[in-house]
């Protein structure tokens, strides 16, 4: 550990102590932040856990000065803070990496970070902000060419450009609100480093995360959050994960579904030498061929990138295959539309849930059907069967626990877990011959990822056929009957789930072993 200095080398000032103190937030219909307490001091890495809907972000938000508390108070180093805006507590120190990216994606990396600076004045002079980028992402080794357009980066590249952002404007006292959630193993490995680095020179960092192993890796605390109260703060010192676990659900928590016998049937979807390309107009699926049968789940493992994403959205209809066949229960669909394929029997849980599957201005009811909305079993004659609607919504909100006020919320007012949520419900509830499950837990707290996982169970003992695309190769172990490896846009091996073993699979992801 470095000597204390007041000084960070980013140039701003530790901030010792901040506090959140007694803090309540209500919303229409739910008390978010239930008097809670919370603080961080400078190096310390302090983790904030809790399922979907706990009030997380809203407390963060509270500290970053986007909402103000209905009761408590900010401290920083024993003297109360009055946060009106972001500009406030920026000015003070603090910085917010959100859930879900703020980048412009048409303006480059450069005129992102100068974008957010307001002490410059209107003649910001964009060389200099270019120069102190390139010295801070060389110091906390984040690579990134400061003169790329946001468009062209990957997540974990945006990921980085957050950080150095954050670095720039705030500083002291960042808050990463679920910043692994969209990142590879190896970009995490990466973020961590950088953590760690920020940690020992004296940030302070709040960190939140629904996957236990790295908070258990990461942080010096641990505080617990469920239904808008702190169930406890603890010290991070050989906690065990089922002790976490039961923390934020109140109960135990089944981290393996049952994976009960199943006798497959027919082929259900076909592959045969499936080519496309990448948003780039790069080759991204090189002459891929698979199966899958009724009752069986084919897990796609890889890298991400590695053409997973396009293999679904070529599939789904989303993407344009440029050459090869898709099979659906014996008819080729490649010259079907996206509606059309729905209704063949296809289901598709997309990766990025945010930009495809939902619409944040329409409600919890009209989200669940979105598309759906012609189904005889909500309408009546020409009109809409709210009633029917209503009952089919509710239905999805009590069985997949989506905390919500009512069906007439409208999604953007739901907490980031609970979107997730909504659509797997959507898309799980339709008895489709073939499910698409992309990263189908990603960013879904335990009790609902057990839960998910249960669902995909049944549905395989249903008899649907079950593509998985998952980057997490426990999920994908626990859940497939076979497993492939895509890399570089190529399946390079097919193997049984039980001749499986997490090494090999490691190398044939990277690369550097074929089945
Ligand atoms: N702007 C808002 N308007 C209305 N309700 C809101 C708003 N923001 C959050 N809520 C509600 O407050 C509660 C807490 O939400 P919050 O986003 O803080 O949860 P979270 O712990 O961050 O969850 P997640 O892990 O899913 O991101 C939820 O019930 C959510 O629906
Ligand atoms: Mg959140």
């Amino acid at each position: 550990m470095m000597p204390p200095t007041t000084t960070l080398p980013s140039g701003h000032t530790r901030i010792e102590t901040a506090a959140l103190q007694g803090i309540s937030k209500r919303f229409p219909g739910v008390l978010a932040n239930d008097h809670v307490n919370f603080d961080v001091n400078a190096g310390e890495i302090h983790a904030l856990l809790g399922e979907n809907g706990a009030g997380k972000s809203t407390l963060m938000k509270i500290l970053y000065g986007l909402y103000q508390p209905d009761e408590g108070e900010i401290t920083l180093n024993g003297e109360v803070a009055r946060f009106h805006s972001p500009a406030d507590s920026l000015t003070a120190g603090i910085g917010m990496i959100h859930q879900h990216f703020m980048l412009v994606p048409t303006l480059t990396v450069t005129e992102n970070v100068a974008l957010g600076i307001r002490s410059g004045g209107p003649l910001l002079n964009l060389k200099q902000v270019r120069k102190r980028l390139i010295a801070l992402s060389d110091a906390y080794g984040l690579k990134i060419d400061p003169d790329v357009y946001v468009w062209q980066l990957s997540v974990g590249e945006q990921q980085r450009v957050e950080i150095v952002k954050a670095l720039y404007q705030g500083g002291a006292l960042i808050i990463l609100d679920e910043p692994t959630a969209v990142l590879t193993p190896q970009e995490v490995d990466e973020l961590f480093v950088t953590l760690r680095q920020m940690r020992d020179e004296g940030h302070s960092l709040i960190f939140i995360s629904h996957k236990l192993y790295e908070v258990q890796d990461l942080s010096d605390r641990i505080t617990v959050m469920r239904d808008g109260r702190v169930v406890d703060t603890i010290a991070n010192h050989g906690v065990e994960q089922r002790t976490l676990a039961r923390m934020m659900v109140g109960r135990d928590v089944q981290f393996q579904p049952d994976r009960p016998p199943v006798t497959v049937g027919e082929v259900k979807l076909a592959v045969r030498s499936l080519c496309a390309q990448n948003d780039r107009d790069l080759l991204a699926l090189k002459e891929v061929s698979l199966e899958i049968r009724a009752g069986e789940v084919l897990g796609i493992a890889g890298v991400s990138g590695n053409g997973q994403r396009e293999l679904a959205e070529c599939i789904a209809g989303l993407r344009p295959a440029t050459g090869g066949e898709v099979i659906l229960n014996g008819h080729s669909i490649l010259s079907l539309s996206v509606q059309e394929r729905l209704q063949s029997g296809l289901s598709f849980v997309p990766e990025e849930r945010n930009r495809h599957g939902t619409i944040g201005s329409f409600s919890v009811a009209e989200n669940a059907i979105l598309q759906n909305n012609d189904a005889p079993q909500f309408l009546n004659g020409p009109f809409y069967n709210f009633e029917a609607i209503r009952r089919y919504t509710v239905d999805l909100i009590q069985k997949f626990n989506i905390k919500t006020p009512g069906h007439e919320t409208l999604l953007k007012n739901l907490s980031g877990g609970n979107v997730q949520k909504l659509i797997l419900a959507r898309e799980l509830s339709r008895q489709p011959v073939l499910l698409i499950a992309a990263q189908p837990t990603r960013g879904v707290d335990i009790g609902a990822s057990e839960y998910i996982r249960g669902v995909l169970m049944q549905q395989r003992s249903s008899g649907v056929a079950i593509l998985l695309i998952s980057e997490d190769l426990d999920e994908i172990m626990a859940l497939s009957d076979r497993i492939a490896v895509m890399y570089e846009g190529e399946v390079v091996g097919v193997v049984d789930r039980d001749d499986a073993d997490v090494e090999t699979l490691g190398l044939m992801m990277a690369g550097a072993q074929r089945a």
